[in-house]
């Protein structure tokens, strides 16, 4: 296991799971060993990174029986008939409920694998290989599963979490620069949620992040899982401050919704969401302006937008965000800054602040 540079622990009692940052970890048969319980083994991907990490990756597993079940790629494909197709394909393979399942790809294979996880047979292991910047920092860890409705995002899931994370960096290296911008976004996230030393450090790295500078990467993601580890650690099920990881996102939702899945990355609408949230604090008066300018230039440094689509009126966004998860009681929640590095959730704003929020972009 030499080529492993971070191991960090998820401490969730019978549901703890280590996670590996490293590169070259991917293909190594070492790292899965004793996290594969059964014989069969389905790798799901998708026909992007199947030609680019399916062999290695089945041949790190070549001591069980391995299929693997390629979907087509892209967050449109997010749904519940696409997930049909696992099922189907673990179905027609005879897996039983000793199989294990691995999400080899970003985000989108990693949630969908994971709910398909949860429910076949009444639940498998799994297994995450996120291959995008965003899903190593982010959606690979905590456990949140599943697929879109095309009323609203990430509507059907459960939380189940995965036995074994390998967030191998040398698969970023395929990835093209809209995406690793992308990925950014959620690590700025951890920055402004609950840790401004962090931020303070994106300040004086983005450049070396957006050239890839294997040592910032690795670090970044180190720090942003630590983080998230934290966060879920003590709320695994979202009952209270995991929702600060939702930081951007009820904007952002309304944006991807909004827009058609797959035509705003969700790191840029998150982005977007991030800078809508800080001005909106602002308007609470809880932001300083200086604060909400720094967030605008490093979200503007990672290449990400800061400003909502003008497609978008006031109403469709209100209308949007009402469907969101955070809604309880129909009353809006959501996620606001009192500084960089401190956050709440909160329904106890202003309605007015979120009316000029939403205004000002002349929507
Ligand atoms: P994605 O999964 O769509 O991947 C982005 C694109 O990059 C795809 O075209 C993919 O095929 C390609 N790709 C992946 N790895 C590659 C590589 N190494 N080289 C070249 N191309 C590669 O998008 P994403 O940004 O990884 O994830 C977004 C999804 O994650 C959204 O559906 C979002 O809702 C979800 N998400 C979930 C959580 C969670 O906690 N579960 C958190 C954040 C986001
Ligand atoms: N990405 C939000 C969460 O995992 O809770």
């Amino acid at each position: 296991m030499s080529k492993c540079e971070c191991k960090l622990d998820v401490d969730l009692g019978e549901r703890s799971y280590p996670i590996y940052i490293g590169a070259g970890i991917y293909a190594d048969a070492d790292y899965y060993r004793e996290h594969v319980g059964g014989s069969q083994v389905m790798i799901v991907t998708n026909e992007t990174i199947a030609p680019l990490y399916l062999d290695e990756t089945a041949e790190a597993l070549s001591g069980y029986e391995v299929k693997s079940c390629v979907l087509p790629d892209g967050e449109e494909y997010k749904t519940l008939d696409v997930l049909n197709r696992i099922y189907t394909a673990l179905l027609k393979g005879r897996f039983s409920r000793r199989s294990t399942l691995i999400a080899l790809g970003g985000g989108v294979i990693g949630d969908m694998t994971g709910f398909a996880a949860a429910t076949y047979q009444r639940g498998v292991d799994f297994i995450q290989v996120p291959t995008t910047l965003l899903s190593q920092v982010d959606s690979s860890v905590g456990g949140k599963t599943g697929v879109n409705h095309l009323m609203g995002k990430n509507m059907i899931g459960a939380f189940y979490q995965p036995r074994l994370v390998l967030a191998d960096t040398s698969t970023l290296n395929t990835l093209d620069d809209r995406q690793l911008s992308s990925g950014l976004a959620e690590v700025i996230k951890y920055g402004l949620i609950i840790d401004a030393e962090f931020f303070t450090w994106l300040e004086k790295n983005m450049d070396a992040l957006l050239a890839r500078d294997p040592v910032a990467l690795a670090y970044a993601i180190q720090r942003s899982c630590r983080c998230k580890a934290d966060v879920v650690e003590a709320d695994e099920k979202e009952s209270g401050q995991r929702a600060l990881l939702n930081l951007g996102h009820t904007f952002g939702h309304a944006i991807e919704t909004g827009m058609g899945y797959g035509e705003w990355l969700h790191g840029e609408a998150v982005a977007t969401g991030m800078c809508m949230a800080a001005d909106m604090s602002r308007r609470q008066g809880w932001l300083s302006a200086q604060s909400c300018d720094r967030i605008y230039r490093l979200i503007e440094q990672a290449r990400l937008p800061i400003v909502p689509p003008k497609a978008l009126t006031s109403e469709r966004f209100i209308e949007l965000m009402a469907v969101d998860k955070k809604v309880v009681d129909g009353r809006l929640r959501l996620v606001l800054l009192k500084e960089i590095g401190s956050s709440l959730v909160t329904d106890e704003f202003e309605m007015h602040n979120l009316t000029e929020t939403l205004s000002q972009y002349g929507s």
